[in-house]
């Protein structure tokens, strides 16, 4: 399927529109750096990169409306609604809605295609990668949590996130930060 230029600066606007502010979780720059892990993969994957692309742009538009909570459901009908009314293909459409709704490691079970994989993994390099980890255990440090609580719920996350990875790239590529990880774990609980 086609899309024009027009047809992608407007699908581009109305992503960064609801992104986060800036510095949060998932603002604009976090929208950017999935969509562009979100193409690599695709791209190394052999899948279909202009679905991965839309996905990766649009798999978090629900966040700045509502609640973390079941937000990839609530991404997926607002994808779905705004790509309808742009009159796009309906198989690319599904497909694109399909692979938001799976993002999240909730979900990523009902991953029926290739792209909705690579957008979960897409995602969670956010989190698997070392500057990923510093992320969230900064944005959950704010919570008012001890350095050792913050640190024992950003192990379990992290963990439980990298052991769902889907496609063999990103699993080739977050295998060392995983492994530092674990080592950084083991030795943090070592001298505490
Ligand atoms: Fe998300
Ligand atoms: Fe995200």
């Amino acid at each position: 399927m086609k899309l024009t230029k027009n047809q992608l600066k407007k699908i581009e606007k109305y992503a960064f529109q609801n992104a986060e502010e800036e510095g949060m979780a998932h603002d604009i720059d976090h929208i950017k750096s999935v969509t562009n892990w979100a193409i690599y993969l695709a791209r190394k994957e052999k899948a279909n990169v202009k679905v991965c692309k839309i996905a990766g742009l649009l798999h978090d538009i629900a966040l700045k409306k509502y609640s973390r909570k079941n937000h990839e459901q609530k991404s997926a009908r607002m994808a779905k609604e705004f790509l309808s009314k742009m009159k796009l293909d309906h198989n690319f459409i599904n497909q694109v809605v399909h692979a938001i709704e799976c993002h999240g490691s909730k979900f990523v079970k009902n991953a029926k295609t290739e792209e909705a994989k690579i957008i979960y993994d897409a995602d969670k390099t956010q989190v698997v990668l070392i500057k990923g980890f510093c992320r969230l255990y900064e944005e959950r440090l704010r919570k008012g949590l001890t350095m050792d609580e913050n640190l024992e719920e950003c192990e379990e996350i992290y963990n439980r996130l990298y052991q769902l990875i889907q496609t063999i790239t990103a699993k080739k590529i977050l295998k060392p930060p995983y492994q530092i990880m674990q080592q950084f774990f083991k030795e943090y609980k070592k001298w505490k």
